[in-house]
């Protein structure tokens, strides 16, 4: 989107077209084609932002795009968190504002700065749309050319351009990763949100206490908090605010099932921080080759999804599909992290037709073997 598109669609005859809705704006062939592909992206925008619960959704400026790469509204209140002890903080790479609204709302005089003109005209009406404007100062600019101190820097450097993804190539990101070093000159306390693709030796070369976030069951980044003690990596859950840390305690094998499976949060694996589920469950690995957990005790926890075992049985299609149909399943709802086949073809090689009950199936890896589990949400 241009800067000329963004402006006139954040005034106030920008506000009537919007107002017109999408499929209006779709059918009205006098409409400049540039102005209604950016009112309708703004649309889009809205609508994916209310889906995801945004505060104030329907007047904010976004597009699909912008929001893809802005944090969601609970993760940005752990960014800003992190400030506790910052007056001043630098909003090195501000997209559409999400962090910066955060850091502003918890009390910061915020510098939030971008290099692409339309996403700051969108971030500065955002930060009306939240009463946030007079602490935040918006600059264009290209960061890694200005100068200037704050107590604390958030860095989120952008992980795609048009059309390809470089989250796993930290040099690729715009700016470079290797800039979170200028900063933390700069800035005490620096944090950065950075792809959990990337490597651990990467993650770990920063310093820094570094988290791996959780929300809604997927691993959404690496955040880095430069200035605090390294430690070992952690999975955070939100909301919740539960932590998991890696240890090197080594995790027990179970010498047999349990009544109950576990299938621990993806943080939590990326983190390393299995054992330490392990140990607050008084759980053990269901098999040496994969993680799942088994427990002879239902210890509900927030890293983890628990399963009542019905039985579990070789993953044999054969036996495993007979014992499913004589219990009258019909359809399965299919859980694997290592199988390479997809659901529909396991119900088909399982000759299950659909009629029946439902339960669920972990296929866990064990050996050059597979285990077929089934089992039952609790
Ligand atoms: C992942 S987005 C930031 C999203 C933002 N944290 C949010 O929650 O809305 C990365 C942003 O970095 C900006 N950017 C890339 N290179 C930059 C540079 N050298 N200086 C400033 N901003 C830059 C891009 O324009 C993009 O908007």
């Amino acid at each position: 989107m241009t800067e000329e598109t963004a402006a006139f669609l954040v005034s106030e005859a920008g506000a009537a077209l919007l107002a017109r809705g999408a499929r209006a704006l779709t059918n009205d062939r006098a409409l400049d084609p540039v102005l209604r592909a950016g009112a309708l992206a703004t649309l889009e925008g809205r609508e994916r932002a209310a889906r995801r619960g945004w505060k104030h959704a329907d007047q904010l400026f976004l597009t699909a795009d912008s929001l893809a790469q802005a944090s969601s509204e609970g993760i940005a209140a752990f960014h800003a968190q992190c400030f506790a002890s910052c007056e001043t903080v630098l909003d090195a790479c501000c997209g559409v504002g999400r962090d910066a609204l955060a850091l502003a709302a918890a009390g910061k005089q915020v510098t939030a700065v971008d290099t692409d003109p339309a996403r700051l005209v969108f971030a500065r009406a955002n930060a009306a749309v939240y009463g946030l404007s007079e602490r935040i100062t918006f600059l264009c600019a290209d960061v890694t050319t200005l100068s200037g101190r704050f107590d604390g820097a958030f860095f989120d450097p952008a992980r795609r351009d048009g059309t390809t993804r470089f989250s796993a190539d930290a040099e690729r990101y715009q700016p470079a990763l290797s800039f979170i070093q200028e900063l933390q000159a700069r800035c005490p306390v620096t944090v950065a949100k950075l792809s959990p693709a990337l490597p651990d030796e990467t993650l770990a070369s920063l310093g820094g206490e570094l988290l791996f976030l959780s929300e809604e069951r997927t691993c959404k980044e690496a955040c880095v908090v430069l200035g605090r003690e390294p430690g070992p990596p952690q999975a955070l859950l939100l909301p919740q605010g539960e932590r998991y840390a890696a240890t090197d305690e080594p995790l027990a094998v179970a010498g047999e099932p349990g009544a109950f499976l576990l299938d621990p949060d993806p943080a939590i694996l990326r983190a390393g921080a299995l054992t330490t589920l392990a140990q607050r469950t008084g759980a053990a690995l269901l098999s040496p080759d994969d993680a799942y957990l088994t427990a002879t005790e239902a210890l509900p926890d927030p890293g983890a999804r628990l399963y009542a075992i019905r039985t579990v049985l070789p993953y044999r299609e054969r036996t495993l599909g007979r014992w499913l149909r004589e219990q009258g399943v019909g359809r399965l709802v299919v859980k694997k992290r290592r199988y390479p086949k997809e659901p529909d073809a396991v119900h088909k090689e399982l000759g299950l037709k659909g009629k029946g009950s439902e339960a669920t199936l972990v296929i866990v890896a064990d050996g050059k073997s597979w285990l077929g589990v089934v089992c039952d949400p609790l």
